[in-house]
């Protein structure tokens, strides 16, 4: 059972980001059934679930640092409002890591997966990152 499957991500014209984003949607799913079988009784999948978050974290980081480096070297007009959008996700990462550290609550962090990090990683890739994308490529064209 997964909750992302692949024809759900969409693709944009840069394949470093479909790598990156293929790889993010991999880690919440991961993340869905560690939390099915955590709320089934399982104590190992639970234990999984904080490592897990922390990895989710630091590869989001260095994908969002990926987005960003390709829109500073192509001069991309709206990287501000992009790079603002990577820091509220990563600081919205930061609260929940340390929520669940609080008070495990796995409900709670279920709702969180299903109703926010899925639909904001389907939207920013289909807006945000799609125009990231194409103004890159573009550029790396003409400068090829
Ligand atoms: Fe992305
Ligand atoms: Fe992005």
């Amino acid at each position: 059972m997964t909750l992302l499957k692949p024809e759900q991500i969409p693709t944009v014209g840069l394949d470093f980001m479909n790598h990156d984003h293929a790889a993010a949607a991999e880690q919440i799913n991961t993340l869905y059934q560690l939390l099915r079988q955590a709320r089934a009784g399982d104590k190992a999948s639970e234990e999984l679930i904080e490592p897990l978050l922390a990895e989710i974290y630091a590869h989001s980081q260095s994908h969002f640092a990926r987005e960003e480096a390709e829109m500073i070297r192509a001069g991309f007009p709206a990287y501000g409002c992009h790079k603002d959008e990577h820091e509220r996700v990563l600081e919205e990462l930061t609260q929940v890591l340390s929520q669940w550290q609080k008070d495990q609550h796995i409900e709670q962090l279920e709702d969180y997966l299903n109703t926010t990090l899925c639909d904001w990683l389907i939207n920013h890739i289909s807006t945000m990152d799609t125009v990231t994308a194409m103004f890159v490529g573009r550029y790396n064209h003409s400068v090829a």
